[in-house]
């Protein structure tokens, strides 16, 4: 099947056919491709646009390739993509009335058809998967309600919280990308079959029809956008740019947690490496792959924004070098989502080591200055002002939070504001006790067991 004889004297040379070829990558979209031509020719023979018999021959030889396999093909890269290899097939299969097959059909709307078809199916897939790890964290964070951990702002100590509370941020980040892919769906799933070229055909060809054979939501209406436009493909990559980010993100603190200093969490062995000098290594590196790797992503969505940018409508050959990226960016983030999601589901949590953390180096002390606004009535900043303070004087004389009495405030409250507060002993410790502190943050979004609760069982039904 020689597609330039009637046009070209002679062939391209061997390195600009491979140059020019999509073969390879082309095979990603191998079974949309099938699908595409067997709607297309069902669709001109219901409109008698192509003799039936020649349309039936066609789809018996599509349906063979289909059990046959992509091995069936001949893949010589001397064929431009597999569009061409598609038809040779056919071809060899049941002679010239293959021709038939392309009527009111280019490639330029057959591959932008087929990259629609299959990028459907892998974002469906990745949404289930993104569920699941959703689900999984859900479970941890319900087993982890009462669990003490410490929060950070600018990865210094902050305020105790639970694990239960932390995680569930990555549950509810995980949400977000889910609902991402749910709403680019939307504009993925777009029929384009049709378009031909680009300005359709004078065959009476039926677009809802083919829309309908191919489970698309709806048709593209403007046929110059359905082969020219690959905004859909930017969108999807930045998707799966941010869900690398929520995983790289998790990653990056697993690291940090399972550190000898921060010692809260260890990797289990299988997601764990070791030194080859150093025999009491264990190295977190799936984690750092995971951080590592969820760049590339990022670097796939600049390539393919950069390609799309400037480029006059309507198809351009530049278009196929767009459907590598797309590819590697959806290959990248589910090989980390699936890693990831291995890593976290196995990860061993030091309750002690976390609960000592959740209530060392002063992260308690908001709560005392939030309780001299709540029993002396004393301005919030006045509060600040008198815990700093103590905070200092605590550092200086080498004690911590659970050591500061009431004579210890009142003595820097006569200095700072002229007066005593006069808070009992009591209140002063139930303010620096981590627990308590957590118990206190009832309001929506915090870290009490019972708020953490609320949060798992709303997301719970979002989810499912
Ligand atoms: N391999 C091409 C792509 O991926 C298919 C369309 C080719 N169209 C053309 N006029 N050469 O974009």
């Amino acid at each position: 099947m020689d597609l330039r004889s009637g046009r070209f004297d002679g062939q391209m040379t061997d390195k600009a056919a491979s140059f020019s070829s999509s073969i390879e990558f082309d095979k990603r979209i191998f079974d949309a491709d099938i699908k595409c031509n067997k709607a297309h020719t069902t669709m001109l023979m219901e409109q008698g646009i192509i003799p039936k018999v020649a349309g039936e021959k066609i789809l018996k030889a599509l349906d063979k390739l289909n059990n046959e396999g992509i091995s069936a093909l001949n893949l010589d890269p001397s064929f431009e993509d597999i569009h061409m290899a598609l038809e040779d097939y056919v071809t060899r299969e049941i002679g010239d009335e293959a021709g038939f097959m392309h009527t009111g059909k280019s490639r330029n709307d057959q591959v932008a058809t087929d990259i629609r078809l299959t990028l459907k199916e892998e974002i469906i897939s990745t949404m289930q998967n993104v569920k699941n790890f959703i689900n999984t964290i859900l479970d941890m964070a319900e087993n982890n309600e009462s669990t003490l951990f410490i929060a950070y702002t600018h990865l210094q100590h902050a305020q105790p919280t639970t694990f239960g509370h932390h995680l569930m941020s990555y549950a509810n980040l995980l949400l977000r990308d889910y609902q991402r892919f749910e709403d680019a769906l939307k504009r993925v799933d777009m029929n384009p079959l049709g378009s031909a070229a680009l300005t359709t055909t004078g065959f009476p060809i039926d677009r809802l029809r083919t829309t309908e054979l191919l489970g698309f939501s709806k048709v593209m209406e403007n046929s110059i956008d359905g082969v020219s436009n690959r905004d859909f493909i930017a969108e999807a990559i930045f998707d799966y740019a941010m869900l690398s980010s929520t995983l790289g993100k998790f990653s990056e603190e697993i690291v940090i947690w399972s550190t000898y200093e921060f010692g809260i969490v260890e990797c289990s062995n299988e997601y764990s490496s070791t030194s080859s000098i150093m025999p009491q290594k264990k190295n977190p590196d799936i984690a750092e792959l995971a951080r590592g790797k969820s760049t590339i992503a990022y670097g796939e969505l600049m390539t393919v924004l950069s390609i799309i940018k400037a480029i006059p409508h309507s198809y351009n050959r530049d278009l196929q070098e767009i459907t590598p990226h797309l590819w590697n960016a959806v290959d990248t983030s589910n090989d980390i989502l699936e890693i990831v999601h291995g890593m976290v589901s196995t990860l061993t949590f030091n309750k002690d080591r976390a609960s000592k953390l959740a209530g060392a180096n002063f992260s308690t002390v908001t709560e005392l200055a939030d309780v001299m606004v709540r029993e002396c009535k004393l301005p919030f900043r006045s509060a600040h002002k008198i815990v700093g303070r103590l905070v200092s004087d605590c550092i200086k004389n080498n004690l911590t939070a659970i050591d500061i009495t009431s004579e210890m405030i009142d003595n820097i409250s006569n200095e700072i504001i002229n007066k005593p507060l006069n808070l009992n002993n009591e209140i002063v410790n139930k303010a620096l006790d981590p627990l308590e502190n957590v118990k206190s943050r009832t309001v929506i979004g915090g870290c009490a067991p019972e708020a953490v609760d609320r949060e798992i069982n709303s997301l719970r039904k979002i989810i499912n």
